[in-house]
């Protein structure tokens, strides 16, 4: 795998200098680089380390991640949806949750969970919202979230023949980046978008380097596609609804031919679409159990929103990492227009 290739500037792939069982990290992480300038989204500060190439908020390493590793036993038809912060995590929750749940749940229904949960409550993270029991306790087919990179997955989920299956949505650099940024000014209100920018092209920003983050989900996707869907978050906002279908087909609950025609592939379109989910009460005023504000989670949805916040000469330079990093790998974030 290239996953470890990097341009001089962007160093945030270097290998750790200790190799432990990944349950026993919580162990060596005062070891571990230490990133203190990337805010964290948490009510308590949680500073970066890096791991095995990726920065990682010493908050999991030392909790979630640790009892992923060590408790959490994985069903073969559970659901993993993954992605780099600020990618389109939100509303893939809601796509597979509103598709997973129709026939409990038809996105018709007045009272649909989407209208009075946000999202992150329907679909929890693995490594920062669920204790093993509660892991446990999920009825199958399970949906959960992660952001952690592919290479730091357990083996049990990612092993050929493990069943699992994952959705990995991933988005361009620059608008994640933004996005990133401007998520993090709602509670570091001074972080400027150079501090973030420079910051974001070391790599050392949660769940860092995005370019490889995104890079190690997609070698996956290819080397098992049966395993790992692989979802631009620019084409979904293009064609929602046959991104809709591939998603259910994924997951094992492909749309009939009757549902398509009753509008079911459209009705859950429409109730997951940024509009509907940005002006549902608890989206306006609710606050998740991280204590952040569910409104933080919506802003504009669009893709390209980079060029209001960057410079030319910013996104020539973070481009240039990107495609240094990538060169070679077969993998690159053109999309068709
Ligand atoms: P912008 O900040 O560019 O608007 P994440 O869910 O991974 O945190 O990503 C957040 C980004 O997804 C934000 O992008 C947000 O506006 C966008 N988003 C949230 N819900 C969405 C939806 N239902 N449809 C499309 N984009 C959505």
């Amino acid at each position: 795998m290239a996953s470890n290739r990097l341009s001089e500037e962007a160093e945030g792939a270097s290998p750790s200098p200790v190799t432990v069982p990944h349950a026993k990290v919580a162990g060596i992480i005062p070891l571990l680089p230490l990133e203190t300038r990337w805010p964290s989204v948490t009510r308590d500060p949680s500073p970066l380390r890096q791991y095995n190439g990726f920065w990682i908020p010493e908050m999991i390493l030392k909790g979630g991640f640790t009892a992923v590793h060590s408790c959490f036993e994985p069903r073969p038809s559970d659901v993993f949806l993954s992605s780099f912060p600020k990618s389109g995590t939100t509303w893939l929750k809601a796509l597979a949750f509103a598709a997973l749940k129709r026939s409990t749940h038809p996105p018709f229904e007045g009272d649909h969970p989407l209208r009075h949960w946000n999202p992150h409550d329907c679909v929890k993270f693995f490594e920062l919202d669920l204790s093993a029991g509660e892991f446990e306790a999920l009825p199958s087919p399970r949906v959960v979230a992660t952001h952690l990179p592919y290479s730091l997955l357990p083996d049990s989920i990612t092993r050929e023949g493990s069943g699992c299956r994952i959705v990995y949505v991933c988005r361009d650099p620059r608008d994640a980046l933004v996005s990133f940024w401007l998520f993090m000014r709602k509670v570091s209100p001074s972080f400027t978008i150079q501090e973030a920018f420079d910051l974001f092209c070391q790599g050392r920003c949660t769940g860092g380097p995005q370019w490889l983050h995104v890079l190690q989900y997609w070698e996956a996707s290819v080397r098992r596609p049966d395993s790992v869907l692989f979802l631009r978050y620019e084409e979904m906002l293009r064609e929602p609804e046959s991104h809709l279908k591939k998603l259910a087909e994924f997951m094992g609950c492909g749309f009939s031919k009757e549902e398509e025609e009753a509008g079911v592939v459209s009705a859950i379109v429409e109730l997951c679409s940024l509009g509907k989910l940005k002006e549902m009460e608890v989206n306006r005023n609710g606050v998740n159990n991280w204590g952040t504000k569910n409104e933080t989670f919506f802003r504009k949805g669009v893709a390209g929103d980079w060029s209001n916040h960057m410079t030319p000469e910013m996104a020539q330079r973070l481009d240039r990492i990107v495609e240094d990093a990538l060169q070679g790998t077969g993998f690159t974030f053109a999309t068709s227009a």
